[in-house]
């Protein structure tokens, strides 16, 4: 099969590399000319394990190229993918943004040659595919193609994983000549039987959000429970492990935190708010969600201001990890730029770590913050510890090393990395979440 991408953003880059992967000839269409040129050079635009080795793979083998020109990749395509960005409205309102996706659709109505199936990979609200088919329409009414809608549920950090073992595949699509084209393209995955479920292409756009918002629900849920086994002496460890051997709720997503956060989960949740809204229908689960996902972030900070004796004021606090979850560079609604700005507020001084995330920590927090080369540098002096992000270079500190560097040893694990026990036996005060 012969593909077009348009967007190198995570999902388009992510989609097309794996495209090319399975054979196919993939060509990415982006505006930005310097992104581009650096793709071609091999250079990512992200940080994804394994994306950078299966791009330069994938470049040599002649399946995968880097255009900015619609006129060099659309003709030739029998699917073109739009996979542009669909920021939260700047009018602050939850709605998804499409101008990304409309001018697509304009642009790349004119190259449309033979039959062609567009694809909507982007999450968009309910009724997007239809749009996307009326401006092509409008725009070359003579154009042989059928929409489709195939959402992702790519994790990022393990989105080549996720790309090549999915759960499930999603087409929505309205034609047997379109689905034909899409199981042609996932053809390599159905060999390793998986399902494919092919759908009307609303149910596929719904099904995105659908199970976005139950997977933020899950994590606020299992939250909320975790407060209240701070209230009532009980471990949520253990409680997690119990409920989640029920098949009917499942281990996964029930590890209690400082909140969700990502460019999915906030963004995709106040979208089908939104969308719900318009349609005079409530979901009223997903805005308790989000509800509880903002008063988690805040709880954080209080948490912290009790361990250090009820004012944070003048206090050295070290913070390991600012990223929303390890294996990421990205720090789009991480609970740290919550978390952080609370507690600059009210004076603290702050120095922090991560692997990845520091370059765009830099430009999204607040001036004043000490941005330090390692975890032990963090703590050097510090009042407290505060783990936000569980990257693997956390779970195996030096705890000995930690103490001897620490003004004061305290220990603030939000993610529930480290064994209370072991904390308390080597002389910290130690909190968690939703521990004793
Ligand atoms: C998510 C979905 O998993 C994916 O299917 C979808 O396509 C995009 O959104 P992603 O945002 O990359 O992926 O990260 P994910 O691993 O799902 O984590 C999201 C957030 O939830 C993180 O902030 C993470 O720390 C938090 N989380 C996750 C918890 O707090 N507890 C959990 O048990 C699981």
């Amino acid at each position: 099969m012969n593909i077009a991408m348009i967007g190198t953003g995570y999902v388009g880059l992510v989609t097309g590399t794996c495209f090319a992967e399975f054979g196919h000839t993939v060509s990415c269409i982006d505006k930005n000319a310097e992104k581009i040129t650096a793709l071609q050079n091999g250079e990512m635009p992200i940080y994804e394990p394994g994306l950078d080795v299966m791009v330069r793979h994938n470049v040599q083998e002649g399946r995968l190229s880097f255009t900015t020109e619609m006129a060099q990749a659309i003709p030739e395509a029998d699917a073109v993918f739009i996979a542009v960005g669909t920021p939260t409205s700047r009018r602050g309102d939850g709605y998804a943004d499409l101008t990304y996706i409309h001018a697509a659709a304009r642009e790349l109505a004119p190259f449309l040659q033979g039959y062609t199936v567009v694809v909507d990979k982007s999450t968009v609200p309910i009724g997007t595919a239809r749009q996307v088919e009326r401006i092509i329409r409008e725009t070359r009414p003579d154009a042989d193609f059928d929409m489709a809608s195939n959402p992702e549920f790519l994790r990022e950090g393990a989105a080549l994983g996720d790309f090549m073992r999915p759960d499930r595949v999603v087409i929505g699509v309205e034609s047997p000549q379109a689905e034909q084209v899409l199981r042609a393209i996932y053809k390599p995955l159905f060999l390793r039987d998986t399902p494919i479920v092919s759908t009307g292409i609303e149910t596929a756009e719904l099904t995105k959000y659908a199970a976005n918002a139950f997977l933020a629900v899950k994590i606020s849920y299992i939250n909320e429970i975790a407060n209240v086994c701070e209230a009532v002496g009980a471990n949520v460890s253990d409680l997690a492990k119990a409920i989640g051997m029920d098949g009917r709720i499942g281990n996964k997503f029930l590890h209690p935190g400082p909140g969700y956060g990502g460019s999915c989960f906030p963004k995709d949740t106040l979208a089908l708010m939104r969308i719900v809204q318009e349609y005079g229908e409530n979901v009223r689960i997903v805005s308790a969600a989000v509800e509880v996902n903002a008063a988690q972030k805040a709880r954080m900070v209080k948490k912290i201001r009790e361990m250090l004796g009820g004012s944070e004021t003048g206090k050295s606090i070290a913070i390991l990890g600012l990223t929303f979850k390890p294996e990421t560079d990205d720090m789009r609604d991480a609970p740290a730029l919550t978390i952080l700005p609370a507690l600059l507020e009210k004076g603290a001084l702050l120095r922090v770590h991560d692997p990845q995330g520091m370059p765009e920590a830099r430009k999204m927090l607040p001036e004043g913050i000490t941005y330090v080369g390692s975890a032990y540098e963090a703590v050097q002096d510090a009042d407290c510890v505060v783990l936000m992000t569980e990257w693997n270079q956390y779970r195996a500190l030096d705890l000995g090393k930690l103490r001897r560097l620490m003004r004061q040893p305290i220990f603030i694990d939000l993610r529930n990395v480290y064994d209370p026990e072991t904390l308390r036996r080597l002389g910290f005060a130690y909190t968690g979440v939703g521990r004793k």
